[in-house]
């Protein structure tokens, strides 16, 4: 797959339109115009999950782009509560009553739908790569059912990384991190499809250097670190996403050969 250039920080535009509801989304983003005339999927702070989901999808969706996989752009959308004035939907006004400030956009994909690997088989090494990007970041959510990756312009697109480092919503400085993690591929939407792990495990944790992934960290505001309780500051918080990756890339991988057991047993 190709290099994608990373870029030097996050766009950051105002939204000056709410449009509609994802209806399917569990934590209900919407679809917002901004002042650059984009359309962008808005997924609020004052959503459920709160500013880690935010968190997870700039820190695992950058990552993503810098290991090839697309991606849509993601920004930092400033929105104005006073833009829900008019939504008829009480949930949706209070959801932007609660989002005031900064908030974080997806670039709308029109025309895209999810993609069903069964329709439309991945290689066995672009499959391989996204099970193996899914078991580093912990993401349990992109499945069958609920498979998170958009079919746009005949490619994969990768979307909803919020529930990826789900360890962060409780950890703790004094177990932090943990020896292992829980991560269960049977219902990961391609391991009926991957190809071995070991290449693609050489070449990708190679990639994933200590520079990339605060090169990543570095793109989250500060404001959203900030909030975390555990680690009192932003950069005390970087440190511990940091310490987390290199922990989990550090040898044996065995999360690695755990994945490598649910794609054997499945081919
Ligand atoms: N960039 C995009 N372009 C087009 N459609 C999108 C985009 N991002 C999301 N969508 C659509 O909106 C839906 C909900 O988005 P997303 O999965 O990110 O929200 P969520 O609330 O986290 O969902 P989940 O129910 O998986 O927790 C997606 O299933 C997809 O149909
Ligand atoms: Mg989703």
């Amino acid at each position: 797959m190709p290099d994608v250039k990373p870029t030097n920080g996050l766009r950051q535009v105002a939204a000056t339109r709410y449009v509609t509801p994802f209806r399917e989304g569990g934590s209900l983003p919407g679809l917002v115009e901004a002042d650059d005339l984009g359309m962008y999927v808005l997924k609020f702070r004052g959503a459920g999950q709160g500013v880690k989901a935010l968190i997870a999808e700039v820190v695992v969706g950058e990552l993503a782009r810098r290991l090839g996989f697309n991606v849509p752009e993601i920004v930092l959308v400033d929105l104005d509560p006073a833009l829900g004035r008019s939504e008829p939907d009480q949930e949706v006004q209070e959801l932007l009553k609660a989002s005031g400030g900064r908030n974080l956009g997806l670039d709308y994909l029109p025309g895209s739908f999810d993609y069903n690997p069964v329709v439309r088989e991945p290689s066995a090494d672009l499959a391989a790569r996204l099970l193996w990007l899914d078991g580093l970041t912990l993401n349990v959510d992109r499945s069958w059912r609920n498979p998170n990756t958009l079919l746009w312009h005949r490619e994969l697109w990768l979307i909803d990384h919020g529930a990826s480092l789900y360890f962060h919503h409780s950890w703790r400085p004094e177990r932090f991190p943990a020896a292992s993690y829980r991560f269960d591929a049977a219902d990961h939407l391609m391991v009926p499809f991957a190809g071995p792990l070991a290449p693609v495990d050489a070449e990708l944790s190679a990639r994933v250097t200590p520079e990339l992934v605060r090169e990543v960290l570095a793109l989250v505001p500060d404001k959203w670190l900030a909030k975390d309780e555990a680690f009192g500051t932003p950069e005390a918080v970087r440190d511990a996403y940091e310490r987390f990756f290199a922990a989990r890339l550090a040898g044996p991988r065995t999360w690695v050969d755990e994945l490598e057991a649910a794609r054997a047993a499945r081919v």
